[in-house]
């Protein structure tokens, strides 16, 4: 299973995704390939955001070794699944889908714990809520990873 996460910069939520996930694969042994990127090209190259970087290391991840980058359209031919924090970013995302099996590998991250209901990962950017997206992220992505195990 090859999974990419994306946000808008890919500095605040995917990259904390992505270490929540990277975690929890190691932890059940899992041979999970995780990626994260963003929508958009404004931090191309950066690390996370410092507040990222904060809230992961409380909770003893180290998420420094990651660099943004941007969503591209190949990106579809590399990943089994593309999961998005919310419809800006599924909308974005889609948009860029060549085929029909392409648009049908995006999926919104909160759907996952609370189907259908197209909840979003608030952007913690401004509002500084970094523990409420941490909390968010980290069941969303207990109940993907046993989803994606039933299906096996
Ligand atoms: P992210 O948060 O999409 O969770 O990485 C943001 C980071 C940067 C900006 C917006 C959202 N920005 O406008 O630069």
């Amino acid at each position: 299973m090859k999974i990419l996460i994306v946000c808008l910069g890919n500095i605040c939520r995917s990259p904390l995704a992505e270490g929540i996930l990277k975690a929890k694969i190691e932890e059940r042994n899992l041979e999970w390939l995780v990626d994260s990127a963003g929508t958009s090209n404004y931090h191309i190259g950066d690390l996370p955001d410092q507040r990222s970087i904060n809230i992961a290391r409380k909770h003893g991840l180290d998420i420094t070794k990651q660099r943004a980058r941007q969503f591209l359209a190949p990106d579809f031919e590399n990943f089994d699944l593309i999961i998005a924090m919310d419809s800006s970013n599924y909308q974005n995302v889609r948009a860029l889908a060549r085929t029909e099996g392409d648009k049908k590998r995006v999926k919104l991250m909160m759907n996952f714990l609370h189907p259908g209901m197209n909840m979003k990962v608030p952007d913690p950017y401004y509002d500084n809520n970094f523990e409420g997206v941490y909390e968010m992220l980290d069941r969303a992505t207990d109940a993907m990873i046993d989803q994606m195990l039933e299906k096996d």
